[in-house]
This record gives structure tokens, C-alpha cells and sequence, in this order.
């Protein structure tokens, strides 16, 4: 049997992986900048992690969700600690766009609707909802064209509200940093406009925080920066450091009811472990403190590259913005300094997206092989 090739591959084959280090077959090092595409936080491989797991295996690693699993609450009121969104309630499941398709699920539940607003460039996952609320036509089958979807472009309150006043929508949807769409942000007023426009028209403000979440941005959760409150927020990627998590955090106003939603996989024991492990880890060595100081660090780096137009993004997602295309500059990092970047839609940008344990010293590898790979390009 073959693979069904729907992915453009690097020829490199990694067997491990340490902390901010993957190593191929041939025992090649590879820096690693992009965290399997932010999913990386607490580092390959970290000792805590893989104890937990094991652990939590040698125990019990399953069973389905008709049971008393304590993990699961251990979480929610370690997610509340870090997120401080004490009295919001979890729902736990296995990827970003399932997080995507509850929440969405969640707000037409609650508001009786079926209408969903996102925006220019958004990238919300490949399921059926999520695909459809996702700015790409290219990844949307004929079958998604069901949902009824409006796109709209960031800092537009009076577009928002000639929407929102139809009273169809049960669902507003945004990144507060879009990862796969090139880094762009709305802007503080815009967001405390559309968060009030939420309220006032009965719609559900959904924060999609599969990329941005778990500490990445320097906030636990990306949106935080601001003063809102969304009605639900959505996680993945960085909550399982690698292990298949995600979840939505849910505000107290939205009630549940036997059966409104449900998974088989969703909150099992190895789930729970590693995402505890996480939390855990990102705690005691305080990555989210420190991604602010790296950010400054590599920011003051990206300002002596005379290529560079732009830097975007915040914390650890961050971008590189160059007057040309980079495809060829990623592939020649990879293959001749031995370093993963990310790419975004923006074919200009390329993105980083290390693991929160990454130092200033790999950045300073990155930026003398970066100064030395554009020179010969
Ligand atoms: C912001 C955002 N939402 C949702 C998703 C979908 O997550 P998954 O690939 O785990 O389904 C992604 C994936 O890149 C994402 O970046």
C-alpha cells in the first residue's frame, strides 16, 4: 500500500529529538525553529514529560468518557490557574479543528443560529466547519459550501456590526494572531469594538488560540493581551507538547446538558498526563516570562539584516517579513545549516515557532547561518 501524497515533503527523516534538537538517521542535528509547526512548547523529549506519560501508561492509558477520569478535573483546575479563567469549564478533545467544530457547534447550540463571521486570511483546521470558517477556497470541497459564512477584514467595527445586526450569526471567530495567515493582528480597538458588538447582538466571540495558546504569545492565551472575554477559546497544539490534546474553554453563561457534545478519545488518561506535564513544566521553569525576553533578543538580531522589511508577530510566533520569496531561502536553511523554519500563506515570511525552551544562543546560530545563506541565495 502506498501513502496518500498530499504532502510536499523535506528529505529529512528524524528518529530523535531533544529539547530544541532533532536528529535524523545519518545522526545529523537539526535546530529546531518551527516546533512541528508550533506544537513543541515544553521541549522534545522532556524529562517530566516522558515520566508522566509513562507513568500514566503503566497505569491505565484509557477508557472511554462513561467513567470517572479525575485527570480530567486535575486539568481544568490547572488550566484555570494558568489561564486564570477560573470559572469557565473544559471540554476536552483531540486536535485544533475539533476544538474548531465545538466550539462552532457550541454556539449555534447556545444561540439557536447558524451564520458564522471570521476573517480575511483566517486558518481554522480541515474539518467540516472549521474548514469552511478557513480563508482559503483551495482546502473547501463542494460539500463544505453548506455552512453560511461571512469573511470580513480585521478593524472593520462598522462591516462587523452591518453583520451583526441581522441577528443570524451564533459565532464571531478570530485569531488574535493569525499563525498560518502571515502574523497579522487586529488592533486593540477593534477587538474591545467586536467583543461589546458580541455582546450586544447575542453572538458567541470565538478566540482561536490552537496556534497561539499555552504561553506561546507571553500570555497564556494570545487574546489576553486585551481586555476581553470571549465566550469560548479554543486550544490544541502546545497543550499536548506533541501527544494528540485539545480543548475548549467554555464561559460560565453557556450552559452544558447530557449528550450537547461528546468524544470517545477526547480527555483520556494519556491526554491528560501529558497536558498536566505541560502545565507543569511551563510553571516551574517559567517559559512564558522568558518568551518575552526572547522576543526582544531576537528582535534586536532581525534589525541588522538589511533583508528583513518587517518582524510580526509576538512571544515565540513570530515572523520574519523579507522583500522576496523564501521558499528557497527555508529549503536552504534546512538542508545546509540544518535548521526548520515554518512558511505562512504570506510567501515573503517565514515563521518561527521554537519550542519555549529555545535561548538566546540559538537564536544567534539562526541569525549567522540566516546572514550567511541570504549572501549566497
Ligand atoms: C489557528 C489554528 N486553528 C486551528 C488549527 C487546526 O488544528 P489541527 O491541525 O490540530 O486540526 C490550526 C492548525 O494549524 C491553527 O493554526
Amino acid at each position: 500500500m502506498e501513502l496518500f501524497d498530499v504532502y510536499p515533503l523535506y528529505d529529512v527523516t528524524p528518529v530523535s529529538a531533544k529539547d530544541v534538537y532533532i536528529y535524523d538517521e545519518k545522526g545529523i542535528e537539526y535546530l529546531d525553529l518551527y516546533g512541528g509547526h508550533a506544537v513543541i512548547s515544553i521541549g522534545h523529549s522532556h524529562p517530566h514529560y516522558i515520566d508522566q506519560i509513562s507513568n500514566q501508561l503503566k497505569n491505565i492509558g484509557f477508557y472511554s468518557n462513561a467513567i470517572q477520569n479525575p485527570l480530567q478535573q486535575k486539568l481544568a483546575s490547572a488550566l484555570g490557574e494558568h489561564s486564570c479563567l477560573h470559572d469557565y469549564q473544559l471540554f476536552l478533545c483531540n486536535s485544533g479543528a475539533e476544538a474548531i467544530e465545538n466550539a462552532l457547534k457550541l454556539s449555534s447550540f447556545h444561540t439557536g443560529r447558524k451564520k458564522v463571521l471570521a476573517f480575511h486570511k483566517a486558518f481554522h483546521g480541515r474539518t467540516s466547519a472549521a474548514v469552511a470558517v478557513t480563508d482559503n477556497s483551495a482546502i473547501n470541497a463542494p460539500l463544505n459550501s453548506q455552512h453560511e459564512v461571512t469573511f470580513l477584514p480585521f478593524n472593520d467595527l462598522e462591516a462587523l456590526e452591518n453583520e451583526l445586526k441581522s441577528a443570524d450569526y451564533c459565532a464571531v471567530i478570530f485569531e488574535a494572531i493569525q499563525g498560518v495567515g502571515g502574523l497579522d493582528e487586529p488592533n486593540e480597538e477593534f477587538l474591545i469594538g467586536m467583543n461589546k458588538l458580541c455582546n450586544q447582538y447575542n453572538t458567541c466571540l470565538i478566540a482561536d488560540e490552537v496556534q497561539s495558546g499555552f504561553s506561546r504569545s507571553g500570555t497564556f492565551f494570545a487574546y489576553q493581551k486585551y481586555p476581553i472575554t470571549p465566550h469560548i477559546v479554543t486550544m490544541a497544539k502546545g497543550m499536548g507538547n506533541g501527544f494528540p490534546v485539545g480543548g475548549i474553554l467554555i464561559h460560565p453563561e453557556i450552559k452544558a446538558s447530557y449528550g450537547l457534545l461528546g468524544t470517545t478519545f477526547g480527555g483520556n488518561h494519556l491526554a491528560c498526563a501529558a497536558a498536566l506535564a505541560v502545565l507543569d513544566v511551563l510553571k516551574k521553569e517559567q517559559l512564558q516570562e522568558k518568551t518575552k525576553i526572547l522576543e526582544g533578543f531576537f528582535r534586536a538580531r532581525a534589525a541588522e539584516v538589511p533583508k528583513i522589511k518587517r518582524i510580526k508577530g509576538r512571544g515565540l510566533m513570530l515572523g520574519l517579513e523579507f522583500d522576496f520569496e523564501i521558499a528557497s531561502l527555508r529549503k536552504k536553511l534546512i538542508n545546509e545549516y540544518h535548521i526548520f523554519t515554518g512558511g505562512s500563506s504570506n510567501k515573503k515570511l517565514i515563521r518561527i515557532l521554537p519550542p519555549l525552551t529555545i535561548q538566546e544562543k540559538h537564536f544567534d546560530l539562526f541569525f549567522n547561518a540566516l546572514g550567511s545563506a541570504i549572501k549566497t541565495l
